[in-house]
């Protein structure tokens, strides 16, 4: 199924179910209501009820109260957004397939955030049922009823929740049918697709670039490992040069000989590629929006399993680089195979490089799964421009600290590294190992704890939920103004 569309149009429709977003006791503006519909809305406005809905003239009416955050205009939006999930059963279950949002509130984009509210709620993972005609959902278009100086804005919200609805698809597929080749065909297709260019490579050019920790990673599976190279290099681009971006992309993590436990985390470890898939979700947005940006994405993949081959703690790993790493749990995989990507990144001459991992347990259960850990040593300036784009998407970044005695907690008896540190600080010894793989600036983004809900999250919904792509989208798009 396609994704739910969200179109502007500058004067409301007739014969459309509507939604009315209203503030404070203010009654929805339609003509020539009944009697008995004024005084139900009365006795909805008395009763302080926050959505109610009635059928007037032969279509719904669904008034839905929105109020504006007393100072924080981020807050609002996500009000908004949430507003717009709470609406999507509704919609559903009486069977309407088009709506249009009338924003009758002074909150200038309430009608935005609330159709991207809707229309993030509305998305469905549903292809695994085998009768699967009667669970579709019914809604398939939003339009936002608006002045046309919004038209841009809701057209390129319209293309950031399409392209999330890919990178959940791609979350939410079991490694049976999405595996690191698969990966690499997507990356293609889709630089075909919406025109950014790409290149894959396999197994043997990969070899011959010496990715060690990518290589390594990949010796216990069956399944050849890809690196994705993609590049959006528009003839205005603002920056001089490239901002790269690396994604994570485990297919699927068992934890390899230091296995992970079944009925535990290895049930959902299908997410470990969420990175990668939120870089590839970027940039089919920013080749729609044109953003005027060059990026370069870097996606290394492979599943880290068993097969009899596999890489064993203790081994001591030549990477990309140079630097040798003694591996003492192969469960820290992302960071091998990440630190590839970080050297091969520094080709470019980047002005920045920025990546995104479930790398780290430790990330989830020092935030929970309301926002990311942000770490790195690109000026503050720069790392504030991450927390304020994931602020105003509300895929929100805290600041961990990059201190180098967390470095030295990844320092070997054997070799240059050693792949994990200590008990304690699991989320920065990561990002420190990971530090010494590129030059330049760097700022790194542990998405672990946000990337899978085991029940539904608001908009975000259960399962893969594509955490991290409106949050990289946002910053580009910011750079890029
Ligand atoms: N993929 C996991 C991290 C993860 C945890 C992702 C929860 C999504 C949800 C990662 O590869 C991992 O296993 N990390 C280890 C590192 C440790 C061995 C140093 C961890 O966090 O336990
Ligand atoms: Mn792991
Ligand atoms: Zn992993």
């Amino acid at each position: 199924m396609g994704s739910t569309s969200i179109i502007h149009a500058s004067k409301a429709l007739a014969k459309v179910a509507t939604i009315h977003l209203v503030s404070g006791d203010a009654k929805p503006s339609i003509n020539n209501l009944s009697k008995d519909l004024v005084s139900f809305i009365d006795t909805q406005i008395k009763a302080k009820n926050g959505q109610y809905y009635f059928q007037h003239d032969g279509t719904l009416h669904i008034v839905v109260k929105v109020e504006a955050h007393k100072s924080n205009s981020n807050y609002t939006n996500e009000t908004c957004r949430k507003a717009g999930h709470g609406v999507c059963g509704l919609i559903n279950k009486m069977k309407v397939a088009k709506v249009q949002v009338l924003n009758e509130t002074t909150l200038t984009q309430a009608g935005l955030y609330f159709a991207e509210g809707l229309a993030l709620s509305n998305y469905q993972f549903i292809k695994y049922y085998k009768d699967t005609s009667k669970k579709y959902n019914s809604l398939s278009t939003i339009t936002v009823v608006a002045d046309a100086k919004l038209k841009k804005d809701i057209d390129q919200m319209n293309i950031v929740c399409a392209s999330l609805y890919t990178v959940r698809d791609m979350v939410n597929e079991p490694v049976a049918s999405f595996n690191s080749v698969d990966l690499g065909k997507l990356v293609q297709s889709s630089a075909k697709k919406y025109g950014f260019k790409a290149e894959v490579w396999d197994k043997k050019k990969i070899q011959a670039k010496k990715f060690g920790g990518l290589l390594a990673v990949n010796q216990g599976s069956n399944i050849p490992p890809t690196f994705s190279i993609l590049e959006w290099k528009p003839a205005k681009a603002k920056n001089k040069k490239p901002i790269v971006l690396v994604g994570k992309g485990v297919v699927y993590d068992t934890g390899g000989l230091s296995l992970k436990p079944t009925g535990n985390s290895m049930d959902y470890m299908k997410c470990d590629m969420t990175g990668a898939a939120t870089v590839l979700g970027t940039f089919i947005a920013i080749a729609q929006a044109k953003l005027d940006l060059h990026v370069i994405g870097l996606i290394p993949s492979t599943d880290n399993r068993i097969n009899g081959n596999e890489y064993t703690p203790g081994d001591v790993i030549k990477m990309h680089n140079g630097l040798f790493v003694e591996v003492l749990n192969t469960d820290a995989e992302g960071r091998m195979i990440l630190a590839d990507a970080l050297s091969w990144a520094d080709n470019y001459n980047p002005e920045l490089v920025v990546d995104i991992a479930t790398l780290t347990g430790a990330a989830a259960r020092a935030i929970g799964h309301f926002g990311h850990g942000l770490m790195g040593n690109a000026d503050e300036k720069v790392l504030n421009e991450f927390k304020q784009a994931g602020e105003e998407v509300y895929e929100r970044c805290v600041e961990l600290p990059f201190w180098d005695e967390y470095g030295d907690l990844m320092k070997s008896s054997i070799a240059d590294l050693k792949n994990v540190g200590g008990a304690d600080g699991g989320a920065m010894t990561a990002g420190k190992f990971l530090e010494h793989f590129t030059k330049a600036p760097y700022v790194h983004n542990d998405i672990a704890g946000c990337s899978f809900a085991h029940s539904e999250v608001n908009y975000r919904g259960k399962g893969g939920t594509g955490y991290g792509m409106r949050y990289l989208f946002q910053f580009l798009k910011n750079r890029a103004k």
